[in-house]
């Protein structure tokens, strides 16, 4: 596609709940920006089709169709090769390139939310083994990260990550959970306890020691039970809401050629949307 105005949207099924558009228009009122962002609702017998014949000028892809534009695409980059999954796609010369940008927005947050946290400063601790974590794995190793602890309710996905990923990532016991925090720096939920519907994640943060961090990538509610916890501990508290906000930031350049900016006004617009449900 080589539209003069680039048609954007984020593809899914279901899509409704997305907040991609809100945040892109946004920016693209912000920056008075001509081209578009809507939703794309695409039924399960379409999707191979719609991202082999994208009829848009770029997409965000969100569940569950990260996989199917990974295999979709003309081109995929090493961010997505490294994950086997696509949540953003441009054209470039007439071709569809699918990147990742996941990974981008966790540590993007992090170093937003956690300035004084250094990648160096100690072992890493994650729990949960689904779609999200391998994003999170890949930017903190990039970042430097020497060990990555991952306790996970079944055992056997966390040892496939440990395999996947090399030495520096081990795979523990889901009730192993409270106690490889000892001596961790950075605490990271990827799983999907504490999200509105869900239970909440059972953890004592006793064993973190003060300035450590707590990253929940959970961010409906915006504080979680973990957050509060750690919040009553002097840990320093990460949301979920800015990796989401900040993993648009890439993308939005790709389309539309200006790096957009993630503020509080935009913050305090996508939190106003939770509050409504
Ligand atoms: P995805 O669809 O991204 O793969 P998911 O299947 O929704 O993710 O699950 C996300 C994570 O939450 C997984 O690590 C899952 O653990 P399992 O691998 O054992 O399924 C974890 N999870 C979900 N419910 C859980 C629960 N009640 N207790 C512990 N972990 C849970």
């Amino acid at each position: 596609m080589s539209d003069e105005v680039p048609r954007i949207g984020v593809a899914g099924w279901p899509v409704l709940h997305s907040r991609s558009p809100m945040i892109h228009g946004f920016w693209l009122e912000k920056y008075g920006i001509a081209g578009s962002y809507g939703l794309l609702p695409i039924p399960p017998d379409d999707a191979r089709h719609f991202f082999a014949n994208l009829p848009v000028s770029g997409a965000n892809v969100t569940i569950p169709y990260k996989e199917t534009a990974f295999r979709c695409v003309d081109e995929t980059d090493e961010q997505a090769r490294r994950l086997g999954a696509v949540n953003t796609i441009y054209i470039r010369d007439g071709k569809t390139i699918g990147t990742n940008t996941d990974g981008y927005g966790f540590l993007a947050h992090l170093k937003a939310t956690a300035p004084e946290w250094r990648s160096a400063s100690g072992p890493v601790v994650l729990l949960g083994a689904g779609g999200a974590t391998r994003a999170i794995i890949g930017a903190l190793l990039d970042d430097g990260v020497s060990e990555i602890r991952i306790a996970n309710r079944t055992l056997r996905r966390a040892e496939e990550l440990e395999n996947a990923f090399g030495e520096r990532v081990s795979a523990h016991a889901w009730d192993q959970r409270a106690e490889i925090l000892k001596d961790a720096t950075l605490l990271v939920n990827t799983t999907s306890l504490g999200m509105k519907g869900n239970p909440p994640l059972d953890i004592s943060l006793a064993q973190m020691s003060k300035g450590s961090v707590v990253y929940d990538i959970v961010y409906n509610p915006l504080e979680t039970e973990l957050l509060r916890q750690a919040h009553s501990l002097g840990l320093v508290s990460v949301d979920g809401l800015g990796m989401l906000l900040h993993q648009a930031v890439p993308g939005f350049e790709l389309w539309f050629g200006h790096r957009p900016e993630v503020t509080e006004e935009l913050r305090d617009l996508v939190v106003a949307s939770l509050v409504e449900g």
